[in-house]
This record gives structure tokens, C-alpha cells and sequence, in this order.
């Protein structure tokens, strides 16, 4: 099993990117095979002039395309998710996500705009056909403190939570429409993951 982390932020030191740290850590200690792609890797023209036939952009669609599931995280930007991610997006073929499982991840600075998830990216993830779009995670600046020198980043109880119920979902329907039953359930999390299924 094969799942994508989508990062949508510009920045270089990038929250967003640190929920998807925790989602690797997590899906890799389950036996989930994980790659990271982030939209600042890719060259300016390659977003902006749409250049479906660069390297860059196929290998994006063919890692896509493989997948299993998605996790995609986006920065709030101007109560809607990140330009960036959405000229990323653009690139995809249209029915790229008809067979795959997709859990948003989203940070913004206030809570007031916690509905960007459901108004803004969902919209998109079903124009792209994702099959099942779980409910997502949205995290405010507060809930996470970047690592300062050896100390790793830090999430809000609260935070780890969600994070945690996320996952879980995203986990039951990894192993719901593929049949396996190959991924390791740490003891604790077991039941709620049996639960889901
Ligand atoms: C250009 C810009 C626009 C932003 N607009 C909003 C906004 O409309 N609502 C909000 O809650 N946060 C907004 N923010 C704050 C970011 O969403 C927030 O800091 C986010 O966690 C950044 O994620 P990142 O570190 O992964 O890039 C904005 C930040 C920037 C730089």
C-alpha cells in the first residue's frame, strides 16, 4: 500500500508540513510505504505555464496515479487553500483520484476559517473524482510549536488527537478497499481501526 503526502505551502518552514511529518511516522510504523511531494520543489514556470510534459509533472501524475490514498495539506490562504496547490492540482488528470481514499490536512492562523476545508479543497478533490474524501484535520497556528534545536516539533493534545481519529480513518479505509489485512495495528489503536472496518 502506496500513500502520497501533498504538501500545498510555499514556505519553507512549513506547519503543514510537520502534520505531515507525524502522518509519515505514523503510516510507515504500519507498514505503509509514504512519499512526500511539495509544491515549493517544483520550478515556478513548471506551475504557471501548465507544463503537462515536464519531467517533473509526469512524475507527479504517475506517483498519483499509483497511490492508494492521499493525504493533502494546505496552509489557509485568504480563506481558501493555497494557490500554489491549486496550479498543482490543475496538473492532475481529471479522474486521478476516482480510485483513491483522500483526508485533507489544514492550518490556518484563526478558526474562523475552518470551513475552507469543505468550501473550498473538497470541491476540487471531487472534480478530480476522489471516491472517498474523509472528514480532514484542521489545526490552528497555536496547536503547533516548530522544533527548536533538539527539540522535536510539538502538537496540542488536542491536535494529536484528531490527528490520531484521522489516521485511524484513513488507515480502516486503506485496509477496507484493498482487502489486506498485510498492515500492523499497534495494540492500542487496534480496536478503534477494527471498529471502522
Ligand atoms: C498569504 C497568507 C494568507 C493567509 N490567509 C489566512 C486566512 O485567510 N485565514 C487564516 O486562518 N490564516 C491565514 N494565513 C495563515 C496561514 O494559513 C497559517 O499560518 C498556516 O498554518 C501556514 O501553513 P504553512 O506553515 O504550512 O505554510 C495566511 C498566511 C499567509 C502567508
Amino acid at each position: 500500500m502506496h500513500v502520497v503526502l501533498l504538501s500545498g505551502s510555499p514556505s519553507q518552514r512549513s506547519r503543514g508540513e510537520l502534520l505531515l511529518d507525524y502522518a509519515r511516522d505514523y503510516l510507515e510504523r504500519r507498514g505503509i510505504a509514504v512519499s512526500l511531494i511539495r509544491v515549493r520543489d517544483f520550478a515556478a514556470e513548471e506551475l504557471l505555464h501548465a507544463r503537462f510534459d515536464s519531467a517533473a509533472v509526469r512524475d507527479l501524475q504517475a506517483a498519483v496515479g499509483l497511490a492508494d490514498g492521499l493525504i493533502v495539506a494546505t496552509p489557509v490562504y485568504k480563506a481558501s487553500f493555497s494557490g500554489a496547490l491549486k496550479v498543482l492540482l490543475d496538473l492532475l488528470p481529471e479522474r486521478v483520484l476516482s480510485d483513491k481514499v483522500v483526508l485533507p490536512v489544514v492550518s490556518g492562523g484563526s478558526p474562523a476559517h475552518l470551513l475552507a476545508v469543505d468550501y473550498a479543497l473538497k470541491p476540487v478533490l471531487s472534480a478530480l473524482k476522489a471516491q472517498e474524501v474523509l472528514t480532514g484535520v484542521f489545526a490552528v497556528d497555536a496547536q503547533i510549536a516548530y522544533p527548536e534545536g533538539e527539540q522535536p516539533a510539538r502538537f496540542a493534545d488536542e491536535l494529536v488527537e484528531r490527528l490520531d481519529e484521522s489516521l485511524d480513518d484513513l488507515l480502516a479505509a486503506l485496509i477496507r478497499r484493498s482487502g489486506s489485512l498485510e498492515v500492523r495495528l499497534p495494540h492500542d489503536r487496534s480496536e478503534h481501526v477494527r471498529r471502522s472496518l
